[in-house]
């Protein structure tokens, strides 16, 4: 099914994401939901408060190949970071605004799969490593716009005025 993404301004999309304990039936069909927005979209990432829930979920998929490969991380912890990386970013719930933002480039990931199995995903850097911080982010109420350097968040209201 799917969901409607919230835009920004909403306050769902600021809270602090909770620690998912047990992945219930329920569990397992918000993070199918969630597979299925993010595509429909055509993004390449969706974090759960973007849908409305406030757990600590993220599904992804970089489009290295041309085959659909979806990634779940439940209750993701980023470490290892490392290196500088800078690009462009957007965001579902920012539509039409971009902006470039300085991520880690060497990222470690982190979390379960929608089986409760652990999962560790490593990225050198490029759209993987972005999309990890820029989904982890979310959970912690945090919207790429928050990043952008002052003259890039000048630019970026001037082109809100114009929308
Ligand atoms: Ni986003």
């Amino acid at each position: 099914m799917k969901l409607e993404i919230l835009k920004e301004g909403d306050e769902r999309l600021r809270v602090i994401c909770k620690k998912v304990d047990k992945i219930t039936p329920r569990i397992k069909k918000l993070v199918s939901d969630m597979i299925e927005t993010m595509y429909a979209k055509n993004g390449v990432g969706l974090a759960a408060p973007q849908v409305g829930s406030d757990l600590r979920i993220i599904v992804f998929d970089p489009r290295t190949t041309r085959r659909k490969h979806p990634m779940v991380l439940i209750n993701p912890e980023l470490s290892e970071l490392s290196g500088e990386i800078r690009g462009d970013e957007g965001c579902l719930s920012c539509p039409g605004l971009w902006g470039e933002v300085t991520r880690s480039a060497h990222v470690k990931a982190t979390g379960l799969n929608e089986k409760g199995e652990e999962v560790v995903i490593e990225s050198e850097g490029g759209v993987l490593s972005v999309v990890l911080q820029h989904e982890t982010d979310h959970l912690d109420g945090i919207l790429f716009l928050d990043r952008l350097d002052p003259a890039q968040q000048l630019r970026v209201m001037k082109e809100r005025e114009e929308l």
